[in-house]
C-alpha cells in the first residue's frame, strides 16, 4: 500500500480546505433549498458577450493566443482602466491576461515572494490568500478589519502589523464578505504608511464595477502608490462571466514580465473563446454593469433592511453583493446558526469565521439571488429566530 501522504507535499497537506465547501454540498438535492452562499453572480453572461464568443469560434479562433493576452485585449483593458479608473497601464509590459483573478493572485505572490516574507491580510477576506503565501513558504500575517470601522484597514493597524520581514499587503476592496470599501481618503492615509517603502501592495479590485456608494478608487491611482501596487481583476464579477474564467493583472513592468514567465510555463495563454468575450465586455457592456448594479443595489436595501427589521444589526455593505449580519445575539456560533439554518430552514449562507479572524458571529449572505427567493429567505428567517 503506498502511503501518499508521505509522498505529497507537507505544504499542501497543512492548506484546509475552503470553510465554504460544506454548505453546497450538504445543500444539493435539498428541495426548495434556497442559496445565497455562493460568490457568484445570478445573472447570465450578457448576451452580446456570449455572442462575441460563439462567433469567435464560428470564425475558427481556436488557437493558443500570445502568453499574456490578445493584443486587441489588452488595449481594451488599458483603455478601460483609463476610462473608468484613472488608471495609466500599457498594453505590452504592463497588462497579462490570466485564468480569473484567481491566477493572477497567485502568479502576483509568486512572483514576489522569497521564504519567510511576510504578507499583511486583512480579514474577514477572501480565501484564497493566505493559502497562496503559505503555497510559497510566505506567512500571512492576519489583521482583523472591524464593524465599528466600517470593515476598512486604518492606517494605525497597518503600521502596526509592518515588520522588517513584511513584504506585501493584500488590499482586498469592495471586500468579500464584509461588503467594505475604502474610498480615496482611506487609501490616502495608507499611502501615508506606505510611501517611502519596498511593501507592495496587491490591490484585489475584482469588485471595482459592483459600488453603491460613489466610484471605486484604485491604490494605484493614489499619488507615489502606482510604483508599489499590483492591480489584480477581471471578468466575473462585473460582467457576470464567472466560468469563462478570464482575468488580468496590471503593474510595474517587472514583476508583469516575471509573471508573464510563470504564466507562460504553466498556463500558456488564458481561454481563447473568453478573450474574444472579454473585447465585447469592456467596449460595449457599461450598460450591462450599470443594469446589473442597479439590480444588486435594490436586493442590497432590501435584504440588509430585512435583517435589521429582524433585530439583527447589519453593517451597510456598499461594495461587491454580500451582506455580512451580525448573528450574536442569537447567541450561536457562526457556524452553529449557518448549520441549523440550513437543516432546518433549507437556506445556505456562510459563516463569517470562514473568511478568517474576526468573521465570527457573522454570517455572509449573497444577494445574488431573485427578490422573490431574498423576500422567501427573510420569512424563514424570521420563523428560524422565533425558535431560538
Ligand atoms: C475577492 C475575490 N477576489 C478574487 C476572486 C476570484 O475571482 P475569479 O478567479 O473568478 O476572477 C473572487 C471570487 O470569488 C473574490 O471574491
Amino acid at each position: 500500500m503506498m502511503d501518499y501522504s508521505k509522498i505529497m507535499c507537507r505544504r499542501v497537506q497543512d492548506i484546509q480546505p475552503s470553510g465554504i465547501r460544506k454548505y453546497f454540498d450538504l445543500l444539493q438535492g435539498m428541495e426548495g433549498g434556497i442559496s445565497l452562499g455562493i460568490g457568484e453572480p445570478d445573472f447570465q453572461t450578457p448576451w452580446h458577450i456570449r455572442d462575441a464568443g460563439i462567433f469567435s469560434l464560428e470564425k475558427g479562433f481556436t488557437k493558443y493566443t500570445p502568453n499574456a493576452g490578445l493584443s486587441d485585449l489588452r488595449s481594451a483593458i488599458s483603455r478601460y482602466l483609463k476610462r473608468r479608473f484613472q488608471l495609466e497601464y500599457a498594453p505590452v509590459g504592463q497588462i497579462l491576461v490570466t485564468v480569473g483573478g484567481s491566477e493572477g493572485l497567485d502568479l502576483t505572490f509568486r512572483a514576489l515572494l522569497e521564504p519567510g516574507d511576510e504578507v499583511i491580510i486583512p480579514t474577514p477576506s477572501f480565501v484564497c490568500y493566505g493559502p497562496l503565501v503559505s503555497m510559497m513558504h510566505g506567512t500571512p500575517v492576519l489583521v482583523e478589519t472591524r464593524a465599528e470601522n466600517d470593515f476598512r484597514l486604518t492606517p494605525h493597524e497597518l503600521k502596526a502589523a509592518i515588520t522588517p520581514r513584511t513584504k506585501a499587503v493584500v488590499l482586498p476592496f469592495p471586500n468579500n464578505p464584509t461588503g467594505g470599501v475604502m474610498g480615496r481618503g482611506d487609501l490616502e492615509a495608507l499611502a501615508s504608511v506606505l510611501r517611502g517603502t519596498d511593501i507592495m501592495v496587491v490591490s484585489d479590485e475584482i469588485y471595482a464595477e459592483l459600488t453603491y456608494g460613489g466610484r471605486h478608487a484604485s491604490m494605484a491611482s493614489i499619488p507615489d502608490m502606482y510604483e508599489r501596487t499590483v492591480v489584480v481583476n477581471g471578468f466575473s464579477k462585473a460582467y457576470s462571466m464567472t466560468g469563462w474564467r478570464l482575468g488580468y493583472v496590471c503593474g510595474p513592468r517587472p514583476i508583469i514580465a516575471a509573471m508573464t514567465k510563470l504564466h507562460q510555463y504553466a498556463i500558456m495563454s488564458a481561454p481563447t473563446t473568453s478573450q474574444y468575450a472579454a473585447i465585447e465586455a469592456l467596449e460595449h457592456g457599461d450598460g450591462d454593469i450599470e443594469a446589473m448594479r442597479d439590480e444588486y443595489d435594490g436586493r442590497r436595501r432590501f435584504l440588509v433592511d430585512g435583517f435589521r427589521k429582524l433585530g439583527l444589526d447589519c453593517f451597510e455593505p456598499l461594495g461587491a453583493f454580500y451582506t455580512f449580519p451580525c448573528i450574536k445575539s442569537t447567541g450561536l456560533t457562526s457556524e452553529q446558526f449557518c448549520d441549523r439554518f440550513l437543516a432546518e430552514e433549507r437556506v445556505a449562507v456562510i459563516p463569517g469565521s470562514a473568511f478568517g479572524p474576526g468573521g465570527e458571529g457573522y454570517v455572509r449572505a449573497n444577494y445574488a439571488a431573485s427578490m422573490r427567493d431574498l423576500a422567501e429567505v427573510l420569512v424563514r428567517l424570521e420563523r428560524f429566530l422565533g425558535t431560538l
